[in-house]
């Protein structure tokens, strides 16, 4: 796998390198992570991952400081998987100057669910994926749906904006007992890692529910809230949602139903489709 810090190496490396497919990620990688590379490895001639911890992301609050680095051992996994190029700018290569120009997703977009409690934070994803898919210029891009709301948001912009990139979503990766793989997973102690697959526990059960022509959502998400409540946990939010742009479901949409809760310090996120 060759390494390219700068703009100018990767542009050189992939001047002929056929169909490209593109994984972009923030390091720490996990098998979640390898299964998109996986993905990309079958789509095209030429695979692409970047790493890089993107600023503009993060809100205030967040964990941008002690979002988790791990480059030596990430290398390793995506050697393994049959990635041809990493691309893991650093700060000042892909923002030499503080960024100004921004890709806004639409409202409705941006500040439901995850946008609601991290305000600009599909801003700054829009932006930078905007801004690696001009520097890779790629096929196709794999994103995972464990970041739903990502995965729509950037479906959507590429859609609108009439950009000629593939978008495919993969599979949530997952541990034995539901826990949807994640970064942030390191962050649980023992007791917390053990209490953490409720989420996706409670989320299977509105799934069946749903599946078995139950149709009060309200009252199902509800439910949901108040076990994980009872649990220990501080849930943002429950919801059985349209898959297309996230809004209350109506009449015979796809679904999907997406959930947010703080276990002790770590916010965790996970979603079934119906
Ligand atoms: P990151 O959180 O590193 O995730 C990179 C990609 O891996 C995303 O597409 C995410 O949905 C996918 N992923 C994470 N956990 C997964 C799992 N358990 N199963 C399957 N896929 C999984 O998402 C980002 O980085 C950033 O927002 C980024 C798109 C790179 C822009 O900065």
């Amino acid at each position: 796998m060759q390494i390219h810090h700068t703009i100018s190496s990767l542009r050189e490396a992939l001047a002929n390198a056929g169909r490209i497919a593109f994984a972009p990620t923030m390091g720490n990688l996990h098998p979640g992570h390898a299964s998109l590379m996986q993905e990309a490895r079958q789509r095209a001639d030429t695979v692409v991952a970047s790493i890089f911890v993107n600023r503009l992301q993060f809100g205030p609050r967040d964990d941008f400081d002690c979002y988790p680095r791990t480059f030596e051992a990430d290398c390793a996994t995506l050697t393994a998987v049959g990635v041809d190029h990493l691309f893991a700018p650093d700060e000042n290569e892909l923002y030499p100057v503080p960024q100004q120009y921004f890709v806004q997703p639409p409202q409705a977009q941006d500040m439901i669910l995850e946008g609601a409690f991290r305000p600009g934070h599909f801003r700054g994803v829009a932006t930078v994926v905007t801004k690696l898919f001009n520097i890779v210029r790629p096929d196709i891009a794999c994103f995972g749906k464990k970041d739903y709301q990502q995965l729509m948001v950037i479906r959507n912009m590429v859609h609108e904006l009439a950009m000629p990139i593939e978008i495919v979503g993969c599979e949530t990766v997952r541990a034995d007992d539901g826990l949807a793989l994640s970064s942030r997973n390191g962050y649980l102690s023992p007791d917390e890692r053990r209490e953490a697959a409720r989420l996706h526990a409670e989320l299977k059960t509105i799934v069946e529910a749903v599946r078995n022509g139950n149709r009060n959502y309200r009252t199902l998400e509800k439910l949901a809230e108040e076990r994980l409540l009872k649990s220990g946990w501080e849930p943002d939010y429950v919801v059985v949602r349209n898959q297309i742009d996230l809004q209350p479901p109506q009449d015979d949409q796809a679904l999907v139903v997406l959930g947010a809760a703080k276990l002790g310090a770590t916010r965790l996120i996970d979603n079934l489709e119906i």
